[in-house]
């Protein structure tokens, strides 16, 4: 069996100690690093933006994964993807035009991305199939780190699994909030592909372990 693609989310990082936190998923199994845009609109909360991201390509060596929770999404793919990204996501919720927000996000060179809140039905992504190369499934209501996973999000995994094999779609299946070691082989088995982890990665003691049993999760 495959193991999980694995993307600590700098959320929870130590904002003070940037470089000593970086160096470590450097040195990590990690797959990618979780990089959390809020613009204080479409979630309450404002997290960073381009000036972090600029530090942050100078030290990370893994891919940048980037998920916006912003308000008009399009406005910012072409500065994400020069900025560095290798994937960038945006929520189904606010993009109006998401079929041609996600085309550009491919012709920029990045793995396209579509994020769906708890209360957003997967059902809604069948005409948009042909464009996503990754679906993110918020697996908690969005905005802030260390949320409890909410167990409606179980099924809806089951469902998007199912509906993208009908499709003939190969698109990954991210899940995001609230992921620990305990939940892990639920969700993998549900269908997931990718696990996001703030809380559980960088408040662990040895985030270096926590990441690396992560990677080595099973289905049930
Ligand atoms: C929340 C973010 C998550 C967050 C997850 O809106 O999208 O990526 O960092 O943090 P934990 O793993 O602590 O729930
Ligand atoms: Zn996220």
């Amino acid at each position: 069996m495959t193991q999980p693609l694995i993307a600590p989310s700098l959320l929870a990082a130590d904002f003070a100690n940037l470089q000593r936190d970086l160096e470590l998923i450097n040195r990590s199994e990690a797959d990618y690093l979780h990089f959390d845009v809020m613009d204080g609109e479409f979630v309450p909360n404002i997290s960073f933006g381009f000036p972090v991201l600029e530090a942050v390509r100078r030290h990370c060596r893994k891919p940048l994964d980037v998920h916006l929770m912003i308000a008009k999404p399009e406005r910012y793919i072409d500065a994400f993807a020069e900025g560095g990204a290798a994937s960038i996501s945006v929520h189904y919720e606010a993009s109006i035009h998401l079929h041609r927000t996600l085309s550009r996000i491919r012709e920029m060179g990045c793995r396209a991305g579509v994020a769906l809140n708890m209360q957003t039905p997967v059902s809604l992504l069948e005409d948009v199939v042909d464009v996503i190369d990754v679906v993110l499934v918020m697996t908690i209501n969005p905005g802030f780190g260390g949320q409890k996973l909410l167990p409606l999000s179980i099924p809806k995994i089951r469902k998007l699994r199912r509906m993208l094999t009908d499709a003939g779609s190969s698109a990954l299946i991210e899940v995001d909030g609230g992921i620990t070691l305990d939940n892990a082989p639920t969700l993998l088995s549900a269908g997931a592909d990718m696990l996001v982890a703030g809380s559980s990665v960088f408040g662990a003691d040895d985030p270096l372990e926590a990441i690396r049993q992560l990677k080595n999760s099973r289905q049930l």
